[in-house]
C-alpha cells in the first residue's frame, strides 16, 4: 500500500493539490519577443532581462523583491520605454515614480514612504507606500534614480534588502516582495558608452565595469551592491535611429488627431534627423528631435486638422518640414 493511502486520504490530497495555485513559469522566449517588438536596438538587453525575470520568478527568496535591476546608459535609447514595456509585457501595474521630484532628502523621503505621527502630511501615506499596499505586483519605475537625493537612495535599502518598506505615519510594514524595481539612469553615459563598444562581446565585464563607473558618478556602494543587475543600453545607430524616429512622428501626429499616410514621412526627414543626431551625439535623443520637427510643423498640422482632413504626408520643404493632406 502507498504510504499516502495508509497515512492520509490520498483522494482529497490529490484533488487540494489540483487547486494549489502553479508556480509561476513564464516563458522567457515570448516575453522577450515581445519586448523586441516594442524597444528597438536593444535586443541584447531584452533577451537578457526576460532570462532574469523568468529565472527570479521562479527560485522567488521569499524576504525580497523578485528583482532590483538598473537600466543605464544614454538619454532616448528607451530605457523608461523598456520599464514601461515590461510592466504592459507582464500585465502588471507600472509604478512610475519622477525621481527628479525627489532631490531633497527628508522632503523626499517624506513623500515617498509618509511622514512621521505630529509632522504635517501624517493623515495620509506616502506615494510608494500607499502605491504598493494597493497594487504589490507592480512593476515599480525610478526613472532617473541618480537624482533623487542620496539620502532618498538609502530609503530604498529595506525595500530591496529586507523586503518591507516601513509607512512612517503608522508604522505600518508593507511588503516589497512580490514587485519588480526598475531603476534607470543616464549618469555616466560618456563612460558606459565607452565601456559597451569595449566589451561588446563580455556582459559580465561590462557589468563589472559600468558598476564601477557608476560608483564614480556618485552611487553609493551599498545602493550598487544591492542592484541585482545592471543592463547597458547601447546608443542607437543607423536604421534603428530612423525607426524609432518614424515612431516618434507618428505617435506625434496622432497627438493631433490626424493620422501618417501609407509612405507618408518623406525619407529625407529622417535623414536630417539621423544627421542632427550624429552631430549632436549620445546628447540628442529621437524625443528632442522630433520636437525640432514638430516646430516647424504645426501650423500645418492644425490647419490640415480644422479643414476635417483625417491623413497627412510629411514633406521635407525649405526650412523644415510641412504636412500636406491626403
Ligand atoms: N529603443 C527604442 N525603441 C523604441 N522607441 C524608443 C526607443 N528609444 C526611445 N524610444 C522612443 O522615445 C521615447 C523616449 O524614450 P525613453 O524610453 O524615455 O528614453 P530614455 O532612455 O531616456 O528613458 C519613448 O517613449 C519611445 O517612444
Ligand atoms: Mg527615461
Amino acid at each position: 500500500m502507498d504510504a499516502l493511502d495508509r497515512l492520509t486520504n490520498r483522494r482529497i490530497l490529490e484533488q487540494k493539490i489540483a487547486q494549489e495555485p502553479e508556480p509561476q513559469i513564464l516563458d522567457a522566449e515570448k516575453l522577450a519577443s515581445g519586448l523586441k517588438s516594442k524597444v528597438i536596438g536593444q535586443d541584447a538587453v531584452c533577451d537578457d532581462i526576460a532570462a532574469q525575470i523568468r529565472r527570479r520568478l521562479a527560485l522567488r527568496q521569499r524576504n525580497k523583491p523578485i528583482g532590483v535591476f538598473m537600466l543605464a546608459g544614454p538619454p532616448g535609447t528607451g530605457k523608461t520605454y523598456l520599464a514601461k514595456s515590461l510592466a504592459a509585457e507582464l500585465g502588471r501595474a507600472l509604478l512610475h515614480f519622477d525621481m527628479t521630484q525627489f532631490s531633497s532628502g527628508a522632503h523626499g523621503a517624506t513623500q515617498l514612504f509618509g511622514a512621521s505621527k505630529g509632522y504635517i502630511g501624517s493623515n495620509s501615506y506616502g506615494k510608494l507606500t500607499a502605491a504598493l499596499r494597493d497594487t504589490p505586483d507592480a512593476v515599480v519605475l525610478l526613472d532617473e534614480i541618480e537624482k533623487a537625493h542620496p539620502e532618498v537612495h538609502k530609503n530604498f535599502l529595506t525595500a530591496w534588502n529586507d523586503g518591507f518598506v516601513t509607512e512612517a505615519s503608522d508604522g505600518k510594514q508593507i511588503s516589497t516582495t512580490r514587485a519588480i524595481f526598475m531603476l534607470t539612469t543616464n549618469a555616466a553615459t560618456d563612460a558606459l558608452h565607452a565601456l559597451s563598444e569595449r566589451f561588446a562581446d563580455d556582459a559580465d565585464e561590462l557589468r563589472r565595469a559600468s558598476t564601477n563607473a557608476l560608483g564614480e558618478a556618485g552611487f553609493a556602494p551599498e545602493v550598487l551592491n544591492r542592484i541585482d543587475r545592471i543592463f547597458v543600453f547601447k546608443s542607437l545607430t543607423g536604421l534603428d535611429i530612423a525607426r524609432v524616429a518614424a515612431l516618434e512622428i507618428e505617435a506625434m501626429i496622432k497627438s493631433y488627431g490626424l493620422d501618417v499616410a501609407d509612405e507618408g514621412i518623406d525619407p529625407d526627414i529622417l535623414i536630417n534627423m539621423m544627421r542632427r543626431q550624429s552631430r549632436l551625439g549620445t546628447g540628442a535623443s529621437s524625443r528632442d528631435l522630433v520636437r525640432a520637427v514638430e516646430e516647424s510643423l504645426a501650423d500645418t498640422l492644425i490647419d490640415a486638422k480644422e479643414h476635417g482632413h483625417t491623413k497627412v504626408a510629411l514633406v521635407s520643404a525649405e526650412g523644415g518640414v510641412i504636412a500636406k493632406p491626403q
